[in-house]
């Protein structure tokens, strides 16, 4: 195993992984000339247009350095803090890390949490400036920054154009000469980790792994740790970036393995592939206790969590097919049907964070055709119970009574905010607009790294947003999950002409109800059609009206096709649209087309 090098490219988004990644391709000659196109290894559509990466994508190049033949595994990691938990994996099956940095943004949040993972799993880590061909390259400014993370002095770090591809040769033939090879376990039970998997029709889940100890071969029999699930495997095989086939995997090499596995609830990324000895098909108690899973196996935890609806009701198997057949290729993606009286079936949806939201949305309408709603994003609350039980919810008509709740929590984000220094000013003042607490800033270079606790609600509202604005862009923020933490937050509901609609209810902390009360009344005001009554639109907290809109009555002329002056005719047909009205005031039903509805979920 010596002639082989594991290693990984990470970089905050868009400072050109996936162009370097495609320089390497070109350099190997592992995708003909003819065949190359930008970005190669982003085989999403959506990761074509949007320029992001979402899936890893492994490769395998051969090369030649010094007359020496070298086996270089390069995995293309996304940079989004949503798909951290698919970095932490990636960097947990490779020895190295090129530390990608664009020379006109310089060190952003990314790079530095990307870092931090990676100097947590002991790897080499080479550090590249990137996009020196652009006047604009801030070089000796990167280099400083680079130097105040990691330590490594300038002439040591690599200037880079993946784009003309000036200096990438050195890049790398240092992985070669830095990279360790893989620690050699041959001798071992197979052991593999699992960073990656697909659906494959006939096949069933191909999963991407990292084999640790020992060999796998077509015809093996083993287990996987997490979920006890045997079975044999198919085949085994390379990334070229293509799948071929190969007689097997040894311990240190990156591959595929086709495990013929169709419940894609069994496989998750990060579970180990171990041999067993048993043939039977039912695994031992004793067996899986001798098993020992690689470490770093977590379940995914969703942050953010929002309803989905087909936009039209008939299309609800169709949604239920696409996410099951999503969730084969998207293991973060949590989700559960529920219903909704006015809009009939749809999904509770649980995500890692806002961008996996939307790729999500995209992808739904994009892969499966079908256009969806999804409702405000919303955290998920921890209720105490007086009893002494405790749930967690997202929506707030599920939210148990008033008097049967002790305390609600929320959960609390470590934040970090990268910014030139020249910004400070501008983003502690808008700070200050959120529930943000903050704990320290210190230097990096000329960047100024800020600490805060945050509410993960208020981060994920339009707090991104507006921190770009203020800071002309420059600005770069990255949070990862704290604990849950009581809040005062209160149930903001909404009645119609008396009646309470509980689709319209929200969670909100208590200083924000009347606020936000005021602007969904206004809206639904907007809204909702008129009736042949007055319907009062209403704001309530705790059983308190907070705010009050009045849509007044349609006016219908009842007396129109008379003619003439005969006033008492008129005045009996007024008298009886009166009592028509009190009547259906009584019914007091608001009709609520399904369109007002998901307008309002939507704000
Ligand atoms: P994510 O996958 O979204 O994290 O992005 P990435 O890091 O893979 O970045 P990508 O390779 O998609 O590059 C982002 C943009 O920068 C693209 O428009 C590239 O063409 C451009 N780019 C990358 N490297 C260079 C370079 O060396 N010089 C110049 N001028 N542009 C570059």
């Amino acid at each position: 195993m010596n002639n082989v090098r594991n290693f990984v490219i990470i970089a905050h988004i868009d400072h050109g992984k996936s162009t370097l990644a495609d320089r390497f391709l070109e350099l190997t000659q592992t995708i003909e000339k003819r065949k190359m196109r930008e970005q190669y290894l982003d085989q999403m559509d959506l990761e074509r247009e949007k320029g992001i990466t979402i899936k890893m994508q492994p490769v395998q190049m051969s090369y030649i350095l010094d007359s020496t033949f070298y086996i270089l595994n390069l995995i293309d990691t996304p940079g989004h803090v949503d798909f951290t938990y698919e970095v932490s994996r990636a960097l947990a099956a490779v020895e190295g890390a090129i530390l990608l940095v664009d020379a006109t943004k310089g060190v952003q949040a990314q790079t530095l949490a990307n870092y931090k993972l990676a100097k947590n799993q002991k790897l080499t880590i080479i550090p590249v400036i990137n996009k020196i061909d652009l006047a604009n390259a801030r070089i000796a400014d990167t280099e400083k920054e680079i130097e105040d993370l990691t330590g490594v002095k300038p002439d040591k770090i690599f200037k880079i154009s993946a784009k003309t591809g000036e200096g990438v040769a050195e890049v790398l033939e240092e992985v070669v000469k830095k990279v360790p090879a893989p620690a050699n376990n041959l001798n071992k039970p197979l052991r593999a980790l699992i960073f990656d998997s697909f659906y494959d029709v006939h096949r069933g889940i191909v999963s991407h792994v990292r084999i640790v100890d020992g060999e796998a071969k077509p015809g093996q029999k083993v287990c996987l740790a997490a979920s006890a699930t045997i079975f044999e495997i198919e085949e085994v095989g390379i990334f070229k970036p293509n799948l071929v086939k190969t007689e097997k995997l040894s311990s240190g090499e990156i591959g595929y393995v086709v495990t013929g596995i169709k419940e894609p609830e069994k496989l998750r990324v990060g579970d180990t592939i171990a041999e067993i000895q048993n043939s039977k098909s039912k695994i031992q108690n004793e067996e899986l206790v001798k098993i020992q899973p690689l470490p770093g196996y977590h379940e995914p935890k969703p942050m953010v969590f929002a309803s989905v609806y087909p936009e039209s009701a008939d299309d609800f198997d169709l949604l239920k097919k696409s996410i099951q057949k999503l969730k084969l290729n998207d293991a973060a993606l949590f989700y559960q049907s529920e219903f909704f009286q006015a809009l009939g079936r749809g999904f509770s949806l649980g995500f890692l964070g806002m961008l996996h939201l939307e790729i999500v949305k995209e992808r739904l309408a994009r892969e499966y055709n079908l256009e969806t709603v999804l409702t405000t994003p919303s955290v998920s609350f921890k209720v105490r119970l007086k009893d002494g039980g405790e749930v967690e919810i997202f929506r707030a008509m599920d939210l148990p009574p008033v008097e049967k709740i002790s305390a609600i929590s929320e959960p609390w984000v470590n934040l970090e905010i990268l910014t030139p220094a020249k910004f400070l000013g501008e983003i502690m003042k808008l700070t200050e607009l959120y529930r943000l607490v903050f704990l320290e800033n210190k230097y990096l270079g000329d960047l100024m790294i800020i600490k805060f606790k945050a509410p993960l609600m208020d981060i994920i509202s339009d707090f991104y947003d507006k921190l770009k604005s203020v800071s002309s862009g420059y600005a770069s923020m990255n949070y990862e999950f704290s604990d849950y933490r009581p809040a005062d937050l209160v149930n903001l509901e909404f009645l119609l002409a008396g009646e309470k609609f509980e689709a319209f209810s929200r969670i909100v902390p208590r200083s924000r109800a009347e606020k936000d009360g005021r602007l969904i009344s206004k809206k639904l005001k907007e809204l909702l059609p008129r009736e042949n009554f007055q319907v009062a639109i209403q704001a309530m907290i705790e059983g308190r009206i907070i705010c009050r809109e009045n849509i007044p009555a349609l006016k219908k002329d009842v007396t129109g096709y008379l003619y003439g002056g005969d006033r008492s005719r008129k005045m009996k047909l007024w008298k009886k649209q009166q009592r028509g009205k009190k009547k259906l005031k009584k019914m007091g039903r608001v009709e609520v087309p399904p369109k007002v509805y998901l307008e309002i979920l939507k704000l």
